[in-house]
């Protein structure tokens, strides 16, 4: 994790499933290991072996093919945080989240879990 709250990720994903529409304050580069997805914004699809590099401000809904052969699995590499919007065409602000809510949530888990929470600081750089 970064001061600005950027982060980086593996996403795991089922066939179907999906990322709400939303941008970044800063940009993001993503490599597809496994699965099948795309942005409903562009004609590509991701496939194993697809690097992507997302600009700031573009504003974008990640699905996972249907008919994708597996589950999805990206690694992103977020440089800040993520403005998730109401509706996909303009929308307004509906939430925010970074490296820092993503932490925040991650704790609660670990809490609701009865696992030793101070393990996840081990883990921040
Ligand atoms: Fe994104």
């Amino acid at each position: 994790m970064s001061p600005s709250g950027g982060f980086s990720l593996v996403l795991k994903g089922l066939p179907g499933s999906m990322v709400g529409t939303h941008y970044h304050v800063g940009t993001v580069h993503g490599y597809t290991m496994r699965g099948h997805w795309r942005y409903l914004e562009h004609d590509w699809i991701a496939k194993p072996g697809t690097y992507i590099y997302e600009p700031a401000g573009e504003a974008h809904t990640l699905v996972i093919t249907d008919d994708s052969p597996e589950p999805m699995i990206t690694m992103f590499v977020v440089e800040g945080g993520l403005i998730y919007l109401d509706k996909p065409k303009e929308g307004s602000f509906a939430a925010y989240e970074d490296g820092f809510t993503l932490l925040e949530l991650t704790r609660k888990y670990y809490r609701e879990a009865c696992l030793d929470a101070r393990r996840l600081d081990l883990l921040v750089r």
